[in-house]
């Protein structure tokens, strides 16, 4: 049986309280089910849902029941190519589409004012 690889946009997906996977280092689980259940609260795990919740699940400091428990759920493993989707993507592109000005060109343009008024002044 071959192993199931995913993609980061493939796992956000399931960022849903019925349909919940996160990824731990690498590895893709399918934690539905599992988040009422959560002895650390469901909010706090509902917010790693879709994504890769390996640092905030290693900061803890889970027991090894809780590893147990991880294990259990495990459905497969991330593709070591897939990069971890930022969490606003439309947010910088919007920003560079907006700004639309070259800042190099600002600038020299604001040295040349400085400059012809510098004489005009001292005229
Ligand atoms: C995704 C799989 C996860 C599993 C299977 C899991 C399992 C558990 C278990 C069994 C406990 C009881 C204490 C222990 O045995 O360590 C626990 C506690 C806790 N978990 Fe998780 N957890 C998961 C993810 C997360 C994530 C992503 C966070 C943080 C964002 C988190 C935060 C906590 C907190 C704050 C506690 C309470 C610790 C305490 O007060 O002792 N857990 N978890």
């Amino acid at each position: 049986m071959s192993t199931a690889i995913y993609t980061y946009e493939e796992v956000a997906k399931h960022n849903q309280v019925k349909d919940a996977w996160v990824v731990i280092a690498s590895k893709v689980y399918n934690i539905t089910g599992f988040l009422d259940e959560h002895p650390g609260g469901e909010e706090i795990i509902f917010e790693n849902a879709g994504g890769d919740a390996t640092e905030n699940f290693l900061d803890i400091g889970h027991s090894e029941d809780a590893l147990k428990i991880l294990k259990s759920k495990y459905i497969g493993d991330m593709d070591p190519s897939s990069k971890p989707l930022l969490q606003k993507v439309t947010k910088p592109t919007e920003k560079v589409k907006k700004s639309q000005g070259n800042p190099t060109l600002a600038l020299l343009l604001a040295i040349v004012c400085l400059i012809v008024g510098y004489y005009v002044l001292n005229d």
